[in-house]
């Protein structure tokens, strides 16, 4: 396959260079990009007299007929070819002549590599957010199932204070939320075209950068040619919001696989998403969840590789940039992999409400409450906070809970305790007590519920080319 340079050079490129330097192993995942942004560019040459509106047309067709096969899989990706970009032009040339050899004019592969990987990561980003709002779906709905569960909410992992499963799902929820909003704002800055940057300076030809923009649904040009053509900030952007979705998804990975242990005994995995031991035959692995939490790593690593493959870059393009995809690729594969296990492993799980329970009613989690009943009798809370660890104390060296005491044994510890402490100190009378907004009483995930369910609807039928409403 020829190559698009070679004119001033006396020697071939040698074979190792040649090997070291191709990026079309990775970059032909962008070939229906590369074409549009191809099309968009002859039709725009066409309309601006820069080739005739034959030509013009000669390419596009050509063009759609290397899409047409590649899609199929008739065309075979030649190796000798430097990049997509190369490639593409390539076949063109081979199948229409002159005409193709005309398309690069006014272009350069520096404008054309950052149009094709925006035009990409747009897609992809709408597509993971996607993602993001099934999951989120299917947490909620497994909160409306667990409003009144009741759990252990922990601190430093040692039990706190009772909560309900719904409120514990619903915490994810909410990071998954600022996780979409975060997508949604970096695709507004995806969604720039830097075609017409030429390979740094723009060009001397009477070329039309908004209807270039517009023909590839970009919302507007970029506003300098340097900058359209070494700006990754968007791919950094990227990266960084996924390394946060990957750090929600570990650390809700991490409660599934502490959860389904006997341990804890929260919750079982559907067999379906778990695997078996080769040695040992009662084995059950959360491996999902484990490899969630696994694959983590590599999406951090590329927000590391990024940040550092930029930071020392003079202007504007540097062939350092063509690192950028693989970095790319391999995150949105990442996270597209992960949303998708997880989705139908929280759908399939199964919330064992009794050992919840148990665990909710150990370890003294109702003691915050006996604190508070007596600042209710007027106990300040400093000194209501001693007489309940004294009563804590205790039932620790009698082997009991606070709500086994007898009325006497609360009066002996203090006389500001009247017999209703028993009914409010109950597990269930201190999780409907925090009916506060955002709080884990039944009533208030309900209403928590409703909200997001508002939010769900709304945010589905609401089109990514306009600001979504929570959009500044
Ligand atoms: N494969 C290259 C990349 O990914 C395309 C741009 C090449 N530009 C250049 N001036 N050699 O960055």
């Amino acid at each position: 396959m020829k190559k698009l340079w070679g004119g001033r050079f006396e020697k071939e490129t040698a074979g190792e260079m040649q090997e070291f330097q191709n990026s079309l192993a990775f970059d032909a995942r962008l070939y229906r990009q590369d074409i549009r942004g191809s099309i968009a560019h002859a039709r725009m040459l066409g309309r601006q007299g820069i080739i005739d509106l034959d030509e013009a047309e000669q390419i596009v067709r050509g063009l759609e007929q290397i899409r047409e096969q590649i899609a199929q899989g008739l065309l075979e990706f030649d190796p000798e070819a430097e990049d997509i970009h190369s490639f593409i032009e390539a076949c063109l040339v081979e199948r229409i002549g002159e005409a193709g050899k005309k398309l690069h004019s006014a272009r350069s592969r520096n404008d054309q590599v950052a149009t094709d990987l925006r035009l990409y990561l747009k897609d992809e980003i709408e597509g993971l957010a996607g993602l993001l709002l099934d999951l989120i779906e299917a947490l909620a709905h497994r909160a409306r199932e667990h409003e009144e569960t009741i759990m252990p909410g922990y601190t430093h992992l040692q039990r706190a204070q009772p909560i309900t499963f719904a409120h514990h799902l619903l915490a994810y929820c909410e990071m998954l939320r600022r996780d979409y909003a975060r997508l949604r704002d970096c695709y507004k800055r995806t969604d720039i075209c830097p075609l017409g940057a030429g390979a740094l300076a723009g060009t001397t030809f009477p070329i039309d950068r908004v209807y270039t923009a517009r023909k590839l649904g970009f919302r507007d040009i970029a506003a300098n040619t340097l900058d359209a053509v070494s700006d990754r900030d968007f791919v950094a952007e990227f990266i960084f919001a996924a390394s946060l979705i990957m750090t929600h998804l570990s650390r809700f990975s991490e409660e599934l696989v502490l959860w389904s242990s006997s341990e804890f005994g929260f919750v079982a995995l559907d067999d379906a998403y778990t695997t078996g031991s080769s040695i040992m035959p009662q084995k059950k692995n959360p491996d999902a969840p484990e490899l969630v939490r696994g694959k983590t790593g590599r999406v951090y690593g590329h927000l590391t590789g990024i940040l550092t493959a930029l930071k020392g870059l003079p202007l504007a393009y540097n062939k350092d940039l063509q690192e950028d995809k693989e970095a790319v690729f391999d995150t949105i594969d990442t996270v597209r992999g992960c949303l998708g296990i997880l989705v139908p492993l929280v759908r399939t799980l199964t919330a064992n409400e009794g050992r919840m329970r148990t665990a909710a009613g150990g370890d003294f989690t109702n003691a915050t409450d006996l604190a508070d009943y007596l600042v209710w009798h007027n106990v300040s809370f400093r000194d209501a906070h001693r007489i309940a660890g004294e009563a804590v104390l205790y039932c620790i060296q009698k082997g009991k809970r606070l709500e086994d005491l007898s009325y006497s044994e609360y009066r002996n510890i203090s006389p500001f305790f009247d017999s209703d402490v028993f009914e409010y100190i109950s597990i269930e009378a201190c999780v409907a007590r925090r009916d506060l907004p955002g709080g884990p009483a039944p009533a208030a995930v309900a209403v928590e519920i409703a909200d997001l369910t508002g939010w769900l609807e709304d945010i589905r039928s609401f089109p990514w080319s306009q600001p979504a409403p929570d959009d500044e």
